[in-house]
């Protein structure tokens, strides 16, 4: 049986990483986002924001404010590139997927297939610890850029392109609303990037993020492939979330499940998000609503 990214880290003697803390986000990230986890709390309730009143903001809020929209815009404002996750962590998954066997996905048609590792199927433990990642720090992210809130995630994956293949061919995330992929290893490519449709008979080129960047986009609204690798291995870490379900239900006048967290893992217990949602599903059957807070 292949080892666990907790199995990994002990045996490095870093056995605390295996579960999310502060030590996963990105240090510039991690200035701003319980600002911007305050801002996005009454997201929480509805999965979607009003227009943003500035002036009740507090010096910090705007400041993260600022900080996000005074990051790089792609393709017309269709994608944007943030830093999200610790260079260190970046290196160590890169490490802890060395001897990981990828597979692409046989069910899908030749030309979409990608190696991959499904962090839900090949390593559960791993795929927790990266679900209260992004319920952490992505979410809102998401909730900042499209006034929206994941209600589902569809998967957490870790995906490799090399340059062996052509570019992937021009496709939606038919399963993904919002989709986050994160840059781990720029230094072990050249080439790759990702291409983004601007309409019919234009797009755009997005060049390499740098390491622990994370590029946001609609999966689903903008069409878009992976750039050709030149030399080297591309590894991403990808989050397909979807958010359509939620607001089905609010109009239908359903319960959402949106309840206090009580319990956070690890050195996140002393973080300041107030608010989350029992709603928020791992990538299980739609009708298993998870009971998960962090
Ligand atoms: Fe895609």
């Amino acid at each position: 049986m292949e080892h666990t990214f907790n199995e990994f880290l002990v045996a490095r003697g870093l056995p605390e990483l295996a579960q999310f803390s502060r030590k996963w986000i990105h240090p510039e990230l991690d200035l701003h986002i319980d600002s911007i986890i305050d801002i996005c709390n009454p997201m929480l309730e509805t999965h979607h924001a009003d227009v943003l009143d500035l002036s009740r903001l507090t010096l910090n809020q705007l400041q993260a404010v600022e900080w996000f929209y005074s990051r790089s815009n792609h393709a017309g404002g269709l994608a944007l590139s943030i830093p999200l996750l610790n260079p260190t962590i970046c290196d160590l998954f890169i490490e802890y997927l060395q001897d990981k066997p990828m597979v692409v996905n046989s069910k899908e048609h030749e030309n979409y297939q990608i190696p991959e590792l499904v962090t839900k199927t090949r390593d559960e433990e791993l795929f927790n610890s990266l679900f209260a990642f992004a319920h952490y720090c992505l979410f809102p992210l998401m909730g900042l850029m499209w006034c929206k809130y994941p209600d589902r995630v569809e998967t957490i994956q870790f995906a490799q392109y090399s340059d062996k293949k052509a570019e992937t061919t021009w496709h939606h995330d038919i399963y993904s609303d919002m989709t986050a992929v994160v840059n781990l290893a720029p230094e072990l490519y050249t080439g790759g990037g990702t291409d983004i449709r601007t309409s019919l008979v234009t797009y755009e080129h997005v060049h390499s993020i740098p390491k622990g960047y994370v590029l946001l986009f609609s999966g689903s609204m903008s069409l878009h492939r992976g750039a050709q690798v030149e030399t080297g291995t591309r590894n991403l870490l990808v989050f397909w979330t979807t958010s359509d379900k939620t607001e089905t239900m609010l109009a239908e006048g359903k319960d959402v499940n949106i309840e206090p967290v009580t319990k956070m893992s690890g050195n996140a217990q002393n973080a300041s998000l107030k608010v989350g949602i029992k709603g928020i599903t791992n990538g299980t059957h739609p009708q298993k609503r998870s009971k998960r807070t962090i």
